[in-house]
């Protein structure tokens, strides 16, 4: 049976004193021990203070984004050691707008992974189709090849112990979602790519969230679908109601 996991990326919304206000209000809501693992990933300035503010509640912090060397002249970036070192425990890898944006691709990606693990951090690995490659019939092709060179060298127990989120880069920020049974599909196909790439007990643990316009409207008919295990949240996880809300129907 996999943990159902709820992850919040923030991107680049909120100040200091918002961040802070949500994981109060957030943290006086939540149980100890929750059987829905939560992860928020606020940007990388609050990642140290939002740490603390969460420390001995069941609400986790992560990352959005690392590089993958240790230290050196690589301004702007922040290093795994760094994380690890803030106590952080997740990090989002590969996400579209990382892709899109500066210049990530599966090749770094991929080293990314690999630093993750060897910081003990649990890598959120994003893949996702453009519209364009939707329309042309080539998501499950896109998506298979990203996490086959997103898992290049990752052992079986370290694939056992990522997350992959699906998140179809046309259902980001749209409002628009993939249905749930074509979400499932393609979290079909990238359990049986892990599978391919592994073995079937390894595709089992594994786990799948789905990213793009949930909402507490629709989490719920997404999750009773077999192979999505979660997801990935930007919008609706910004206000602590929601989130709340999401965390429940999961
Ligand atoms: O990583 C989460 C994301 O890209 C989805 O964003 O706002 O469509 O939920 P949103």
């Amino acid at each position: 049976m996999r943990k159902r996991i709820i992850a919040g990326n923030w991107k680049m919304y909120k100040k200091m004193g918002e961040a802070k206000a949500f994981i109060a209000e957030v943290k006086g809501r939540l149980p100890i021990t929750a059987k829905v693992e939560m992860v928020i990933c606020p940007p990388s300035p609050y990642l140290s203070e939002l740490v603390n503010e969460s420390e001995g509640t069941s609400l986790k912090i992560g990352a959005q984004t690392m590089h993958d060397v240790e230290e050196g002249a690589f301004t702007g970036e922040v290093s795994p050691s760094m994380l690890a070192d803030m106590n952080v425990e997740y990090v989002i890898l590969g996400h579209s707008e990382r892709r899109q944006y500066f210049n990530e691709t599966d090749e770094s990606v991929n080293k990314k992974v690999h630093a993750a693990f060897a910081h003990q951090l649990t890598p959120i690995v994003c893949v996702g189709e453009s519209l364009e490659e939707r329309e042309e019939g080539k998501t499950v092709e896109r998506v298979s090849s990203q996490v086959e060179k997103a898992f290049n060298g990752i052992s079986a127990d370290q694939a056992k112990a990522a997350i992959i989120a699906y998140e179809p880069i046309w259902a980001i920020g749209t409002g628009k979602t993939a249905t749930s049974e074509d979400a499932n599909e393609v979290c079909k196909e990238i359990r049986q790519e892990i599978s391919k790439l592994y073995d079937e007990s390894t595709a089992a643990a594994v786990r799948i969230q789905y990213g793009g316009s949930v909402k507490p409207e629709n989490i719920a008919e997404l999750l009773s679908m077999e192979h999505i295990d979660g997801a990935l949240v930007g919008g609706a996880s910004l206000v602590a109601d929601s989130f709340l809300k999401l965390v429940e129907l999961a």
